[in-house]
């Protein structure tokens, strides 16, 4: 059943080149993203003024890097909330809202009620769900279902990236229909959307530096993810992985927020995982990195510079593929499964059942 992998964690880590793979090849016609076969209607993206996303934990993650690309893209106002809060908050939210939903199991209990409650105001819902004919996406106006297969263990990966991947599809639609991107640019972001899986692919290759940093992770109590833009929402994702399967306390921090308090935590050998694949930011998260190596951190640098040799910077580097900065979710991904996978495997833990944790969270 693992299929020789000692974890199913591991086994769904690589299997992710094939889910992306499946997720976006049926919704790609003549170059451009197509959903007239999931009968998506466009026009719940013709119509929306601005986009509610609603999820919890690993999938609400999926649905900030949704965010960061519809605003940095599209320039259309994108709220995301964790659904325990949004159910219990009074949402701003109307006709004009399209509420996107998104969960693996499609029977998390506080997704589903956001969901409800977001159709109760008039807002249509589009919700991204891996598991065929479940409640969210019996409930749901409209279903895009990806296709990352069964997830066993209980932390997610491949269903977070395709998650991802079906974010992307989203936005570079919704681009379309509003006649905010060209048919060239939406080409363009599709045709890089499509290497992704062969990105993943390539990425897997680092597991043996990332054994390393797995080594030192494990005598920790505390570390940290910082970086900036599409980092710094990776950097929440990575935090969760590193916690739920390691036990090991981890943050994740905007690196130029940094020094308005949690600096202060930061001590000698105190682990920093720095990601730094964003080129308008770059020089900036290198400037943050300097400030905690000089307080005596071990910075494990995430990008993809060829070599960093410079004991300034980082103690460890691992090195990405070369890849447009907008695309790096994906690579980032794999990196921050594996560090959480090596450092629970090192410490002789049960990777795929973590303490206290259940697959489907079907109870408030
Ligand atoms: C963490 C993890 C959880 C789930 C969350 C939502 O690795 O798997 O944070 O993402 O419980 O579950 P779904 O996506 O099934 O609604």
């Amino acid at each position: 059943q693992k299929g020789g992998y000692p974890f199913f964690m591991l086994k769904e880590i690589y299997e992710q080149p094939d889910a992306i793979r499946n997720t976006i090849a049926p919704r790609i016609n003549q170059e451009l993203p197509d959903f007239t076969e999931d009968g998506i209607d466009d026009a719940i993206f013709k119509d929306c003024k601005r986009i509610s996303i609603v999820a919890c934990g690993t999938a609400m993650h999926a649905g900030m890097v949704g965010k960061h690309l519809i605003e940095k893209k599209l320039r259309i106002p994108v709220h995301v909330d964790c659904a325990s809060e949004f159910r219990y908050k009074d949402p701003i939210i109307d006709e004009e809202t399209l509420t996107i939903v998104l969960s693996q199991s499609g029977e998390t209990i506080d997704t589903l009620e956001a969901l409800k409650l977001a159709k109760n105001r008039g807002s249509k819902v589009l919700s991204i769900v891996n598991v065929k004919g479940s409640t969210i996406a019996r409930e749901s106006d409209y279903v895009l279902y990806t296709h990352a297969g069964p997830e066993i263990a209980v932390a997610s990966t491949k269903a977070y990236t395709v998650q991802v991947a079906a974010m992307y599809l989203i936005a570079c639609r919704i681009g379309l229909v509003k006649g905010l991107i060209t048919e060239h640019d939406a080409k363009r972001f599709m045709t890089k959307l499509t290497n992704a899986s062969n990105i993943v692919e390539e990425t897997l290759k680092c597991a043996d530096d990332i054994k390393r940093v797995a080594d030192h992770i494990k005598f920790a109590t505390d570390t940290f993810y910082i970086g900036r833009g599409l980092d710094y929402t990776m950097s929440l994702e990575a935090a969760l992985k590193l916690k739920e399967i390691s036990y090991v306390h981890a943050e994740a921090y905007a690196a130029g927020e940094l020094k308005h308090g949690t600096i202060a935590l930061i001590s000698e050998n105190v682990p920093v995982i720095a990601l730094a694949t964003q080129e308008d930011v770059y020089a900036k998260v290198i400037s943050n990195i300097r400030e905690v190596k000089a307080r005596g951190a071990y910075v494990v640098l995430v990008s993809m510079d060829e070599e960093v040799n410079d004991p300034s910077i980082c103690d460890q580097h691992i090195r990405l593929p070369k890849m447009d900065s907008e695309f790096t979710s994906f690579a980032t991904a794999v990196v921050l499964q594996l560090v959480a996978y090596y450092t629970s495997e090192a410490k002789g833990l049960d990777v795929d059942k973590p303490r206290n944790l259940a697959k489907s969270v079907t109870v408030e």
